[in-house]
């Protein structure tokens, strides 16, 4: 089983927080899927057959792209690779791109499931962080997505957004759920280094919400989400039963995966590999048969910290029995010695042999993670 993920890097305006590889000028989506079609052809071999149960397009903002260049490319996927007939074919898309015509286009297509990128459903909060699209629009573009006859709908949000009120959030949930899609990934604010919300922040031209107000926000989230009937199968995914993003739950479960575009990151078990996040870098590598994707061959440590990183970010927690087959005696000595403080503290569970986050866990999760990994 493997995964295959699409960097599709262009984007037509800059949303302030976003630091994922983009470019902002659309000038060469039709070369850069010529060099796409290449990448997919030559790293056949990275997924050493293995059959591809979900395909990702995301970006940057894949709903840019037209009805032929994804041909092109399903074309080049579906030829060199062996696809399940029932894959999860994902395109990840801005509320903006999804016009009736756009979506009657995206229905004659390959994918089954569409993941929108809303992040507020208030048009103060999405001009703040320079969202090219109103909540007007993501409501339409939900509502539309369903007559082209999606059923698997995803949304993303936001919370903590620059000057959002605990009032606001709950409005945002409430907005959600009227919309009922199959599943939501709901994340805190970040401010990335570099970004503009970043250098407003250093200007004190924004502030970031106190800790305690995120806190209720999240909190207030998982007990709605509860409430309405999904699933919180991953800190920040939340699904309606059946309706988990395969995509997602494979990088947790550590299925390989191959990345192409630029940025894009790949895993097969043994080596991690990646591409520089530069478009015409990444272009002419292919035009002149000069690409090479950065390698990194992972070491019994860099193994055990992927697993414990993705495991306990996910409900089922980090299975134990299957760290000591995976890992062997000494790492699973060394995770439950790590893990004994925040046990007795009330932030780690062990239960059937798992250690899970509590809710107190989860809002400490980075530092957990951090000191259940091993370091040379
Ligand atoms: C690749 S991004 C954007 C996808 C799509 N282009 C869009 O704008 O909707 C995927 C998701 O990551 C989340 N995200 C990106 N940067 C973030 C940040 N700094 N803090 C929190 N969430 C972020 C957003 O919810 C976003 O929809
Ligand atoms: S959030 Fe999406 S649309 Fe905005 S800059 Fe990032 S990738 Fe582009």
């Amino acid at each position: 089983m493997a995964g295959i993920y699409l960097h599709i890097p262009f984007c037509k305006q800059r949303c302030n927080y976003c630091d994922f590889y983009k470019v902002l000028s659309l000038e060469h989506t039709e070369r850069f899927t010529e060099a796409l079609k290449s990448e997919l052809i030559e790293r056949t071999n990275y997924l050493d057959s293995a059959s591809v149960h979900t395909i990702y397009f995301g970006g940057g903002t894949p709903s840019v792209l037209t009805y032929e260049q994804f041909n092109t490319i399903f074309e080049t996927v579906f030829q060199q690779y062996t696809v399940d007939e029932d894959a999860e074919i994902t395109l990840e898309a801005n509320p903006d791109d999804l016009t009736s015509e756009y979506l009657h286009m995206l229905s004659g297509l390959p994918f089954n499931r569409l993941s929108i990128g809303i992040q507020s459903f208030d048009d103060a909060e999405l001009k703040a962080v320079n969202r090219r699209h109103s909540a007007k629009q993501a409501i339409q573009a939900v509502n539309d997505a369903r007559k082209a006859g999606f059923e698997n709908i995803s949304i993303d949000l936001i919370y903590g957004l620059p000057r959002q009120s605990f009032e606001q959030w709950q409005q945002n949930l409430e907005q959600a759920f009227r919309l009922k899609p199959e599943h939501i990934s709901a994340y805190g604010l970040t401010y990335e280094e570099g970004t503009g919300l970043w250098k407003q922040r250093e200007k004190g031209i924004v502030t970031e919400l106190p800790d305690e107000l995120m806190l209720r926000m999240y909190r207030y989230m998982l007990q709605q989400m509860s409430e309405k009937g999904y699933d919180a199968y991953e800190i920040s995914n939340f699904a309606l039963a059946g309706c988990k993003s395969r995509h997602n739950s494979s990088y947790w479960e550590m299925i390989p995966y191959l990345g192409v575009g630029p940025s894009a990151h790949s895993y097969n078990g043994s080596s991690r590999q990646w591409n520089k996040p530069n478009l015409l870098s990444y272009m002419q590598g292919f035009e002149q048969h000069s690409y090479t994707p950065e390698v990194e061959m992972l070491t019994e440590n860099d193994a055990y910290n992927d697993f414990v990183m993705v495991r306990l970010r996910t409900r089922e927690g980090i299975d134990l029995n299957v760290l000591k087959n995976k890992y062997g005696q000494p790492y699973y000595e060394w995770c439950l010695a790590q893990a004994d403080v925040y046990c007795s503290s009330g932030h780690l569970t062990r239960t059937d042999n798992r250690l899970h986050l509590t809710l107190d866990g989860i809002e400490i999760s980075n530092s957990i993670i951090a000191s259940l990994m091993k370091t040379d």
